[in-house]
């Protein structure tokens, strides 16, 4: 018998004798002289609709079907008569893999706050919304693989241990070495009695970007990118803030700043289409459940090309806005979330690129223009999510980038390895972290990052 999965059950060509499918029971509903099931297996988001008539093989069993409990069932796959699905199952069998129990299950019919599905995130993938998410962050990372690939870019591993604080922001977690029999003593310790040891003598920190060690690949490989977890120790209570989240890491030598915004607006752009086009059914939950304006927004996305908008002039329109910000703007000073989402939200409707920050607001290996206050810098803002990737050319200066290292008080031994690309062969490079969970939240309008990732780690979430 041919094993199947329900989306391969639901696309078959045509009906099939012989078949069986997996999966857990969404609903039952019973008549007389036989029972429906909604199975789900996580293929896609549609149930496969099971007939179970009296009489077939385990057909007692079906009365104590609950959502929840999984099931095995052998059949026939039959033209549906029901509307909405073109297939359904005629069981010949059913086996009973695991039951659950109804009353204790936590996922019951109604829908459920997102506050309570935090709670049991190792249930929610079980539900639609969850499912076709998880389901939708498989195809994007897949998705940010081929456009890479079509590039001529090559995938590298970017360490997760560093000795070093990329972005000199000062936020980050520090490893510490444990053997298994100390960590268990050490967890009935409050937390100030415990001890804490460093990377075999040194100190080390969890990444908060891919970049310094992705700058020296480049500088070889050409054309580089860097894709997975990074960490930042946020202790802020935002919806767009994480403490372990993904970040695409693109670094491209023989390359200016116009290049860079091309890229990114290319890999957005091609994100939101894979979301749209290749992943229809599930998107489709997102645009009818969470945000019926979702495909209208991702389509001006698409439609015409990034604003472009050097920092002096965000900030004249900032300044000619009518509208009382929280935070006062001010030639010189960083862009707050709000002034953000004027431009993008209110102002121009659409994403915009702002580049040439003053150099004083970025970081160290930014490379500076010629007017000497300001750096090849570049943050895309997106209406709804504000700052979805920030990027820059690099400065590939020797004289000048050690110059700025010491100015920003960084110590200028622990760079010796990076000025080395600077020492032997200079280029002009660029490079951009794009977070892949703000994508997400993107193109599916879920409000909070908590929501779009499996298993959240923030500064309140460390279950599971
Ligand atoms: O702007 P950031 O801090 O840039 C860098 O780390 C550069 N070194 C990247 C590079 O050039 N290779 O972070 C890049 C992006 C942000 O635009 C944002 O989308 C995301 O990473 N990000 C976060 N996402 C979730 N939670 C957080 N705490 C994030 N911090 C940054
Ligand atoms: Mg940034």
């Amino acid at each position: 018998i041919r094993r199947t999965t329900v989306k391969a059950a639901l696309e078959s060509a045509g009906a099939c004798p012989e078949i069986r499918v997996m999966g857990w029971v969404r609903t039952r509903r019973d008549a007389k002289g036989f029972s429906f099931l909604e199975i789900n297996d996580g293929s896609c988001l549609s149930n496969l609709q099971v007939l179970v008539e009296e009489g077939i093989a385990g057909a007692d069993l079906v009365k104590d079907l609950g959502t929840g409990a999984a099931v095995d069932v052998a059949g026939a796959l039959v033209a549906s008569p029901g509307k909405g699905q073109r297939f359904e199952v005629k069981a010949t069998a059913l086996t009973l893999l695991g039951g659950a129990d109804t009353e204790a299950y936590p996922l019951q019919k109604k829908r459920h706050s997102d506050e309570f599905l935090r709670t049991i995130a190792h249930l929610r993938p079980r539900t639609n919304k969850y499912g076709a998410m998880l389901r939708l962050r498989a195809a994007l990372g897949q998705a940010v693989h081929a456009f890479f690939a079509e590039r001529g870019f090559y995938w590298v591993h970017t360490p997760i241990i560093t000795g070093s604080d990329c972005e000199g922001a000062g936020e980050m977690f520090r490893v510490t070495a444990l053997s298994a029999a100390e960590a268990a003593a050490e967890a009935v310790l409050p937390p100030a009695e415990r001890g804490s040891r460093d990377f075999f003598g040194k100190d080390a920190y969890l990444t908060v970007s891919g970049q310094l060690t992705a700058e020296p690949l480049a500088c070889a490989l050409g054309r580089v990118y860097a894709f997975g977890p990074t960490f930042r120790a946020e202790h802020s209570d935002t919806s767009r803030h994480a403490a372990e989240f993904w970040m695409v890491e693109p670094e491209m030598a023989f390359a200016d700043l116009e290049d860079n915004m091309e890229l990114g607006e290319g890999l957005l752009k091609h994100m939101v289409r894979v979301a749209m086009e290749d992943c229809a059914e599930d998107f489709g939950l997102f645009a009818k459940y969470v945000d019926p304006k979702l495909p209208e927004t991702l389509a001006t996305l698409l439609d015409a090309p990034f604003v472009r908008l050097p920092y002096a002039e965000a900030v004249k329109i900032l300044l000619a806005a009518k509208k009382t910000f929280e935070y006062p703007v001010a030639d010189g000073r960083d862009l707050q979330s709000e002034h953000e989402r004027y431009l993008t939200e209110e102002h121009f409707k659409r994403p915009v690129v702002v580049y040439d920050y003053p150099k004083d607001i970025k970081a160290f290996y930014m490379r500076q223009n010629d007017d000497g206050r300001t750096v090849a810098a570049m943050d895309v803002l997106v209406p709804g999510i504000g700052e979805i990737i920030g990027g820059s050319a690099r400065e590939e200066r020797l004289d000048r980038l050690s110059a700025r290292i010491r100015e920003q008080g960084l110590p200028l031994e622990a760079y010796g390895w990076y000025l080395d690309t600077r020492r032997f062969g200079t280029v002009p490079h660029v490079g951009f972290g794009l977070g892949f969970e703000r994508v997400l939240m993107l193109v599916t309008g879920i409000g909070n990052i908590r929501d779009v990732m499996a298993f959240p780690r923030t500064w309140r979430h460390l279950e599971f």
